[in-house]
This record gives C-alpha cells, sequence and structure tokens, in this order.
C-alpha cells in the first residue's frame, strides 16, 4: 500500500455533494490497519513539513486555521446537540471533526480539533465555549490564591487528546497532523477577563501591576501549555502551532520582559517537531515570535509576506496571510489574491500558505477548496 496516497482512508477533495458523502458525513470513521511509524515516515515527507524545515517545493502547501468547524455543514450536522468543549472531549468526535476538511478542502495538513481553552478545562478550571462569544471562565483569576488553585497537568488530565491522536496519525497516513495549544499570555487573557477581551486591560493591570504574580502564573500557564502539547507530540502529532492570538496587545520591549520568556520555554520544550508560532496584530513582534524559537512564524493579512520576511530574519519560514473575509470577494479577486500571497511568499525561505487568521464561520467552503487548488496550481 502506498503510505502517500490517502485514497484508502481519506479521500481528498472529496465529492462534497455526492451521496457516498452525506451517508459518510454522519458516520465516525473506521480504523484502518496503518502502522503510526508507517504514517510518520510518509507525513516527514510532506510537503507541509519540507515547507515547515525550508527545502525546495514546486508549490506551497496549504491548510486553514479553524478549519474544521461551522463553515463545514458536515460538522454542523455532527455538532448538533452536543456542546463544543464536550465535543473536544470525545476522541471519536475530535477525530472525525478533524478529518472532515482534510477530505472536503484537500488541505495539506490536519490540525486537531480542541480549543485553547481545553488543557484549562482538563485542570479543573470552571468554563465555557459560548457560541458567539467565546471561552467565557466562572471565576476569573485575581490573586495569589487563585494561582494556588491552578494545577500542572498531566497526560492523565487529556487521554481522549491522546486516544484520538493516535487514531488520527493512523487514519491520515501521509498527511501531517498539527497539534497546537494557546500561549501563556493568550491563556492568560481569558483567565484574568473571565472571557474575550477588547483591550486586556485587566490583563494589563495584572501583569505591569503585580510582575511577580504576572510571571508566576504565566509559568503556570507555561508548563500547563508544554504538558499539553507534549501530550499530542508523543501520540504522534508531526508539528505544532503555539497559538498566541492576542499577545498583539502588546509593545514589542514589554512582550520581550514580560511573555517571551514563557512561549519560549514551551517552544523548546517542543523542539523535537516544527513549531508555528501565530499571533494577529503581531506586526511589531514578528521578529521577537520567532526569536522565541519559532521554526515558522505566523503572519496575519496586515503585513505583506515580504516585509514579514525581512522582519523575521533568515533562518525561519512563514505561514499566511490570505484576509480571511477575502473569501467573500468576486472569484477573480480571490484569484489574484492568492497568487500575490504566494508571489510574496517566495520572499521566505519557506511557505506555508494559511489565512491571516482564523476561517469564519459564513465562509462558503467550496471557495476555500478552490483556494487551495489555486495554491496549489501556483
Ligand atoms: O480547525 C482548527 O483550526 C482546529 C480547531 C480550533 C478551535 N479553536 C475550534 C473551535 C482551534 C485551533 C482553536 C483555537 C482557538 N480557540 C484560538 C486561537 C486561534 C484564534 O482564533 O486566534 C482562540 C482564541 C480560541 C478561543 C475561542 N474558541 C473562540 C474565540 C471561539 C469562537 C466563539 C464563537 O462561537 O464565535 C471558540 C470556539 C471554537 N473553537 C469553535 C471551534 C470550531 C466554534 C464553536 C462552535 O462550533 O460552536
Amino acid at each position: 500500500m502506498s503510505t502517500t496516497s490517502l485514497s484508502t482512508t481519506v479521500p481528498r477533495g472529496s465529492d462534497s455533494s455526492g451521496e457516498a458523502h452525506r451517508a459518510g458525513a454522519c458516520r465516525l470513521p473506521g480504523r484502518v490497519r496503518r502502522s503510526a511509524v508507517m504514517s510518520t515516515a510518509a507525513a516527514a515527507d510532506s510537503a507541509f513539513l519540507r515547507a515547515c524545515r525550508r527545502e525546495p517545493l514546486p508549490h506551497a502547501p496549504v491548510w486553514f486555521m479553524r478549519q474544521a468547524g461551522r463553515a463545514l455543514p458536515e460538522y454542523r450536522r455532527l455538532r448538533e446537540g452536543i456542546g463544543m468543549l464536550e465535543s473536544c472531549r470525545r476522541a471519536d468526535l475530535v477525530t472525525e471533526i478533524t478529518l472532515q476538511p482534510v477530505r472536503r478542502l484537500g488541505v495539506d495538513a490536519a490540525i486537531l480539533f480542541s480549543d485553547i481553552v481545553v488543557p484549562l478545562m482538563a485542570v479543573g478550571v470552571d468554563l465555557d465555549i459560548v457560541p458567539g462569544v467565546g471561552p467565557v471562565v466562572a471565576e476569573p483569576f485575581r490573586d495569589r490564591a487563585d494561582l494556588d488553585r491552578l494545577p500542572e497537568l498531566t497526560a492523565d488530565h487529556v487521554p481522549y487528546v491522546a486516544e484520538a491522536v493516535r487514531g488520527l496519525v493512523q487514519e491520515l497516513g501521509g498527511t501531517p497532523l498539527i497539534g497546537f495549544a494557546g500561549a501563556p499570555f493568550t491563556l492568560a487573557s481569558y483567565l484574568v477577563e473571565g472571557g474575550p477581551s477588547r483591550n486586556h486591560a485587566r490583563t494589563k493591570a495584572l501583569m505591569y501591576g503585580d510582575p511577580p504574580l504576572w510571571s508566576a502564573l504565566l509559568d503556570r500557564l507555561a508548563g500547563i501549555t508544554l504538558a499539553f502539547l507534549r501530550v499530542q507530540v508523543d501520540a504522534g502529532a508531526s508539528a505544532v502551532q503555539l497559538f498566541d492570538s492576542w499577545v498583539g496587545a502588546l509593545p514589542a520591549a514589554d512582550y520581550r520582559d514580560l511573555v517571551m520568556p514563557h512561549s519560549a520555554r514551551v517552544l523548546a520544550g517542543t523542539a523535537d517537531v516544527p513549531r508555528i508560532h501565530f499571533g494577529v496584530g503581531t506586526g511589531e513582534l514578528l521578529h521577537d515570535m520567532g526569536a522565541a524559537g519559532a521554526d515558522v512564524v505566523g503572519v496575519d493579512w496586515r503585513v505583506p509576506l515580504g516585509e514579514a520576511a525581512r522582519r523575521v530574519g533568515p533562518g525561519r519560514a512563514l505561514q499566511g496571510n490570505l484576509d480571511p473575509t477575502l473569501v467573500f470577494a468576486p472569484p477573480d479577486v480571490v484569484e489574484r489574491k492568492v497568487r500575490e500571497v504566494v508571489e510574496a511568499g517566495r520572499a521566505a525561505e519557506g511557505h506555508v500558505f494559511n489565512l491571516g487568521h482564523g476561517v469564519l464561520p459564513e465562509t462558503d467552503p467550496d471557495v476555500l477548496a478552490r483556494v487551495v487548488e489555486l495554491v496549489h496550481s501556483s
């Protein structure tokens, strides 16, 4: 059996309207007899991992942040009546939801279906993900006593993650699986604010007002994040992405002093696989986020990739950065913008095509599939 073909497991870009697809959409996948060692070896040769390693390629690989989710009708059907966090705790659902965009869109990598708050939930933080809002924490972090109530994470807290990753690595064959976690700053923001926040005012008040407590909190969160990523890598994930979605709220000097050492500890602990590091509005931080220990720096849509390559400097690949709202533009505009991003990406030593942030729920999956074809043909 060819280890690079997905035909026996995950049909690439399969017909999304066909009977077979509809019938399969609500069924959970059967196991395939493929050894994890074989799958990992095939994935190592994939375009995605080669781009992360800055090896030459005929075309850029492509995947999309939030490629699993509400944009896909088969996701909406599967999630009916099941809460977001519950679905993250069920290895069978995690497996199926992770595979859905690989089947439908023909992307070059899968990303584990989970959420950045899953490790916090796993160690006992009382939180929920409210549709249309995001993560909401029942008792926001306020003082040192709250730190004492935040335990370190062990593999026993997240058995469903290791189980899902092991199964996925087999199902995916030569398609690599990206593991992920939220970075300490972004997790701290949800804990301290109690939910999504525009200005991160309470977070910054703690950071500037009580540096020792801030440092202790980020140290604890770095430990939780690293342990969560180790579970994924040890179970067979081929790469990791550390999401520091909201760290663009900080000036570079404060990022370096108050955040970067903690992110660097996480990235150093996963150096056995390629590490992608991403945030939104991080144009001023791109160099430092690379220097924190990333192999690939994720770039949002605000900074053209040529300029991002200059800011990041040598020795790192880039990921990005089509504006996620561009999928709503007319087809000729989508095509022109995709080709512009591909062209700009040639300035980087390696380029993984992606959106500049996650897929918006209203996105037409057919447009995403078309973007994949365009990237592969550019
Ligand atoms: O396909 C993938 O990329 C993997 C799945 C994934 C999810 N969340 C699933 C999810 C990933 C990588 C995340 C990371 C995540 N979660 C981040 C970092 C990435 C980023 O967007 O910057 C952040 C900040 C979160 C927190 C979070 N979780 C938000 C802001 C929301 C949206 C809330 C809403 O309903 O608008 C979530 C919920 C969430 N996480 C959904 C999915 C598919 C939607 C839940 C649903 O389907 O009801």
